[in-house]
């Protein structure tokens, strides 16, 4: 291709003629377009004005056994060739990873080509350079199956509230630490049976690092926080918390106080003025919501995002996060978006990040320690006269106040003392705990989730 060429992206205006696409990854995502594509053939087309035809598809290994929906002749193990292959006017990055997902995400916007994937963590690393990129070659890089598989919720901030301010925004985006911990509610099962059912019912990765210790929900609040509030965010600016610190006995206790455990991911703007935020509350974390709460009846690998709007008020979209069915619909509704645009010639006509990206901030984001909030605390103690008076005068000592408290006796001269504190600032909190982890009547770490109030 030559430079003159590569610079002009796809357009087909005034053209009836297929979108063709090249398909980057044919695994679980992959077959499922290849599968909606011929289900809902005459609808998509329909709904685009022109048809939606694959030209090529990359694999790691073109002689695994496939679904027989895939086109061997169309197969390749050269993923970089769909970046630049003459015929393909949309590559479709279903392949996940970063390193090579990212060489030929770039070179296909280097091409002129309009990019749809569904990686999340390539745009959490290397999204703000990508999408720059996209925008000065004016093509489409359209993303929405990254976050919350199957809800449309980018679509929803960049489009339907494209004049709010928003508020507050609230998600439960990691489906597998969804169902660990309904499942650790529910049956009363520990964390690691829970985890080894979310695996077998396919659920899980089969290595689950990123979804348990918060690294998949951080990727995509990272992207929510950047629609939402025109901020540049890296996932590393995001307080994370895994739910792999969350007991069955907490559970318990939560329920007592009429609370849920659920595994919440937060972006809320600090100190709003004419200017925007002054800062944003950025945290992927455990959190007890009330047990009356939207989110609160969000069960199972379900997905959910609240989103507060200043004029909208709260709206809830709840949904599969994943699955095949769910992300091939999001990413060929993507493909139709782009074809939308190429038949219209309207690249880019919708910033992909809802703000333009000369108007991106770099927001600074709140310290964990500056955060205010209630708390959960649990103490494994031994059983003796001034235990808990010494525990409230530490607490006391740093402002932490204690609103409501239990106290179980287990046998053995051992004793549970569960409290949820008044509102606290975090690092107050912390010097506390920290003193008290070290008087010799505690047996254990202190265990300390936050409270979500406004969930
Ligand atoms: N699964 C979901 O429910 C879901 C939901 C939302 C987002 N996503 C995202 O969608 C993407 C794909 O997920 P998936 O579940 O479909 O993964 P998958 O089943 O593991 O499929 C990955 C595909 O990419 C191919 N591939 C891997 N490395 C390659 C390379 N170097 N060159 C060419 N092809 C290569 C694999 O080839 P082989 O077939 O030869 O191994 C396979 O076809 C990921 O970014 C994931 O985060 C998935």
């Amino acid at each position: 291709m030559t430079d003159d060429a590569a610079e002009k992206p796809r357009t087909l205006v005034g053209e009836r003629v297929p979108v063709r696409i090249g398909l980057v990854g044919c695994g679980v995502v992959g077959t499922g377009i290849l599968q909606l594509l011929r289900d809902n053939r005459r609808a998509i087309e329909a709904r685009l004005g022109a048809p939606i035809e694959v030209v090529a598809i990359a694999v790691r290994d073109a002689s695994k056994a496939r679904d027989e929906i895939v086109p061997s002749e169309l197969v390749t193990e050269d993923a970089l060739s769909i970046a630049t292959h003459p015929d393909v006017d949309v590559v479709v990055e279903v392949m996940g990873g970063i390193e090579v997902a990212g060489a030929v995400v770039k070179k296909a916007l280097e091409e002129g080509k309009h990019v749809v994937t569904a990686n999340k963590a390539l745009l959490a690393e290397e999204g703000d350079a990508l999408l720059e990129l996209a925008e000065a070659r004016r093509v489409d890089l359209y993303f929405e199956a990254a976050v919350a598989g199957g809800i449309p919720i980018l679509r929803v901030l960049r489009e339907g509230l494209a004049s709010d301010r928003i508020v507050a925004l609230r998600g439960i985006v990691n489906g597998t630490s969804n169902y660990i911990l309904s499942r650790m509610r529910d049956a009363g099962l520990g964390f690691a049976t829970a985890l080894g059912e979310a695996q077998e019912k396919g659920y899980a990765e089969a290595d689950p690092t990123l979804d348990v210790n918060g690294g998949d929900a951080t990727h995509k609040l990272a992207i929510l926080a950047t629609l939402a509030y025109g901020a540049r965010v890296h996932p590393s600016q995001v307080h994370t918390e895994g739910i792999d610190r969350v007991s069955a006995v907490d559970m318990q206790f939560a329920e007592r106080f009429g609370y849920v455990i659920k595994p919440l991911a937060v972006a809320r703007p600090i100190g709003e003025g004419a200017d925007g935020p002054r800062a944003l509350d950025l945290r992927v974390h455990p959190a007890l919501v009330p047990e009356r709460s939207v989110l609160a009846s969000i069960h199972g690998a379900l997905n959910a995002v609240f989103v507060e709007g200043a004029m909208l008020g709260p709206c809830l979209m709840s949904g599969p996060g994943a699955g095949a069915e769910p992300t091939a619909m999001s990413v060929v509704s993507d493909i139709v978006d782009v074809g939308r645009n190429m038949l219209a010639g309207a690249h880019s006509r919708v910033p992909t990040r809802a703000f333009h990206g000369a108007s991106l901030e770099e927001i600074p984001v709140q310290p964990i320690e500056a955060h205010r909030a209630r708390y959960y605390l649990r103490f494994a103690v031994e059983d003796r006269a001034g235990v808990l008076a010494r525990i409230a005068g530490v607490l006391g000592g740093f402002d932490v106040s204690i609103e409501q408290m239990v106290q179980t006796e287990d046998g053995d001269r051992k004793a549970t003392l569960v409290m949820l504190t008044h509102e606290a600032k975090e690092g107050d909190l912390r010097m506390a705990l920290e003193e008290i982890a070290r008087l010799n009547y505690c047996q254990e770490p202190p265990a300390m989730l936050r409270l979500e109030d406004d969930a």
